[in-house]
């Protein structure tokens, strides 16, 4: 009886876990994109590669949730979106294997990779 409980406990949770509203962001993923599209841009720019481990944790989360590019010019989150991957994605490997990933998904994984990256992260990391 008391195992039976703790086993429904278990199904719960992991029902829970793999629910849309608790996705946590896979930093895997999240690497892959930075270094494939944003890198990949700002590498080719006057301001050159951009390494998460410039930022703190609490700056990366301030500046995603801000959500101003390039001094406030234009959205971060535009170059998350699905319409950016898509027109991007002949030339761009990753935006074309993550086409289909919901943005805000997305975005999540993209900010587990800065935050771990970050200059007091867990793994503070460079682009390359
Ligand atoms: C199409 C090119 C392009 C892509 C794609 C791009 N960026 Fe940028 N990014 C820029 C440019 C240009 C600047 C510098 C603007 C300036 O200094 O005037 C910049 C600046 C930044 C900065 C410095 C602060 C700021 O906003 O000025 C951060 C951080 C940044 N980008 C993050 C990202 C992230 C995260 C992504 C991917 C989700 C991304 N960028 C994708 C072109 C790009």
């Amino acid at each position: 009886m008391k195992m039976n409980k703790t086993l429904t406990a278990g199904a719960a949770l992991c029902l829970l876990a793999t629910s849309a509203f608790a996705y946590d962001g896979n930093w895997k993923v999240g690497r892959i994109y930075y270094r494939s599209v944003c890198t990949s841009c700002h590498a080719a720019l006057p301001i050159g590669t951009i390494n998460p481990s410039t930022k703190t944790k609490a700056e990366w989360a301030a500046y995603l949730t801000a959500d101003k590019h390039a001094k406030g010019k234009e959205t971060v989150s535009q170059y998350v979106s699905k319409a950016y991957r898509a027109s991007i994605k002949a030339g761009n490997k990753a935006a074309e294997k993550f086409a289909n990933n919901p943005d805000s998904e997305l975005a999540a994984d993209i900010k587990a990779f800065l935050i771990k990256g970050a200059k007091d992260g867990d793994s503070p990391a460079t682009c390359s």
